[in-house]
């Protein structure tokens, strides 16, 4: 099949989350498989900083119509592995920046404009390159508005560009919503501003439009596909997700097992597999150094790496400070967000320094140290619609301590329900319930061969994309 993606984020060029790493794994998995994939992503400047793209293809200048204006921009290509091409969709003003979607304090103010302009730059690079498309597969809100303006683009073109479209929820919570004004930029036909197509009480909403118009829809785990038809999960989107309820499958994601695996992770002082612990050791050591503290800590070690927000539960974290003051263990944060938060851990770790570490950035390097040198991989979060950190901490042997929602609860069994099966330790979403599962996560560490024999179970499940990659093959064919 000849496969489209389009996403704001694709790792290793621009990562801000698990988006990154999705649409990274899926599109390698589907080109592995011999389709041919092209991943459409903003023209970035990190993208086009990266050794891969040095040499690009200047392939296409554009003109894209952008209201009552015409603003120009180019497509350049590269290909990083076979069958997989990368089209960034260049325009310096848009783009040249150094974060993808804000400056750290808030969003840029014309992400609307921004990520129209990226759209319509995927239609007219199909429409002029002739890519003839089978699929073609938008992520999130920022290529939510392709199913639309592909069709618009047929219609005024009169011609085929993508036989079907798929759209994927990755995060229901961010949906691009803007003002009204925003919707003459998308040029398209007026009566599509109304209750049954982009708006969304009086304002524009990009995720809307596809979950109303692509011909399939996905998320990314069977649990949050059912949650976001509901009031409590679908950030009011769920009325508008129930009139799709059928054409909605969820789907897992996977580990890319050539980035996380411990057997052969080159980033770690140390690798380690099932059968020879002792470089888990090694990088514990290492950790812990790193952070400042004994080398030779003997207690359980929770980890915690995430976007500093909401949805990841550091406040429950932050409310379960006597935990951390007063048990023998220790707490290493990585992560990178919202100020506040910031702020209440800085707080935290400042009042225990000998126990508490908090590394306030994206660190890629110290984020496979964490999943290998910790014993507990923390993730309360309040929704999550996958997860990745939980899958990748299951690899490394470090057990999982998770709150019951999303995809969290279709990755991780909880050990003091299924004693003989359970890789990890479940617990509500707030913070009495997180304290009881940290303590179960003490007395779990205090018992040596049951805790040995939880990690062997947590190493030994298989959550590579190749499931992942053979189910969205068939929703392809299917819809086809
Ligand atoms: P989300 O997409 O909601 O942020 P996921 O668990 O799906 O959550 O994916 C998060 C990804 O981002 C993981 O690969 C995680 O390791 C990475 N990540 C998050 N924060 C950081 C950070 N500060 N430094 C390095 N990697 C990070
Ligand atoms: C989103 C979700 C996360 C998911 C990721 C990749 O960022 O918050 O749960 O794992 O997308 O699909």
């Amino acid at each position: 099949m000849k496969i489209v993606h389009a996403a704001a984020e694709l790792y290793p060029y621009v990562k801000t989350g698990g988006l990154a790493d999705a649409v990274g794994a899926l599109s390698a998995a589907l080109a592995e498989h011999g389709h041919e994939v092209s991943v459409f992503l903003p023209g970035y400047r990190a993208a086009l900083e990266h050794k891969d793209a040095a040499n690009a293809e200047r392939k296409l200048r554009l003109k894209i119509e952008m209201g009552d204006q015409f603003l120009s921009g180019d497509v350049r290509v590269f290909s990083p592995r076979k069958n997989l091409k990368v089209y960034l969709i260049c325009r310096e003003e848009y783009f040249d920046r150094r974060a993808p979607y804000g400056n750290g304090e808030r969003d840029y103010e014309d992400n609307a404009d921004r990520f129209i302009f990226f759209c319509k730059g995927v239609v007219e690079t199909l429409r002029l390159a002739d890519l003839q498309a089978d699929i073609v597969h938008g992520h999130d809100w920022q290529a939510a508005l392709l199913p639309l303006l592909l069709r618009e683009a047929e219609r005024r073109h009169s011609l085929t560009l993508a036989l079907k479209t798929v759209f994927t929820i990755h995060n229901i919570a961010y949906q691009g919503l803007f003002p009204a004004t925003a919707f003459a930029r998308t040029n398209l036909p007026d009566e599509l501003f109304n209750i049954d197509g982009l708006e969304y009480y009086s304002q524009v909403n990009f995720l809307k439009g596809g979950i109303l118009f692509a011909d399939r829809l996905t998320t990314v785990s069977p649990r949050y596909a059912k949650e976001i038809q509901t009031p409590e999960f679908g950030c009011g989107l769920d009325g508008v997700a129930l009139t799709r309820a059928d054409d909605i499958v969820g789907l897992l994601n996977g580990v890319d097992t050539s980035i996380w695996n411990p057997a052969v992770d080159g980033v770690l002082p140390a690798r380690y597999s099932p059968a020879n612990m002792a470089g888990k050791q090694t990088c514990r050591t290492k950790l812990l150094k790193r952070c400042g503290f004994a080398a030779g800590f003997g207690g359980p070690i929770f980890g915690m790496i995430c976007r500093f927000t909401e949805q990841k539960g550091l406040d429950l974290v932050i409310a379960n400070r006597e935990f951390f003051t007063g048990q023998d263990c220790r707490l290493i944060v990585l992560g990178a967000g919202d100020q506040r938060i910031e702020d209440e851990l800085r707080a935290l770790a400042t009042e225990a320094p000998q126990k508490i570490s908090l590394s306030a950035r994206l660190d890629e390097t110290m984020s496979h140290l964490i999943e290998a040198g910790c014993d507990f991989f923390l993730m309360p979060s309040l929704f999550e619609p996958c997860g990745l950190n939980q899958m990748y901490s299951q690899v490394y042997g470090t057990v999982p301590v998770v709150s019951r929602v999303g995809g969290l609860v279709d990755t991780v069994i909880d050990v003091g329900e299924q004693p003989d099966t359970g890789t990890g330790i479940m617990c509500e979403p707030n913070a009495g319930s997180l304290r009881a599962a940290m303590e179960r996560a003490l007395v779990l560490f205090a018992d040596k061969p049951r805790y040995a024999a939880v990690q062997q179970r947590c190493m030994a499940r298989d959550f590579g994309w190749k499931t992942a990659a053979t189910g969205y093959e068939q929703l392809y064919q299917e819809s086809l």
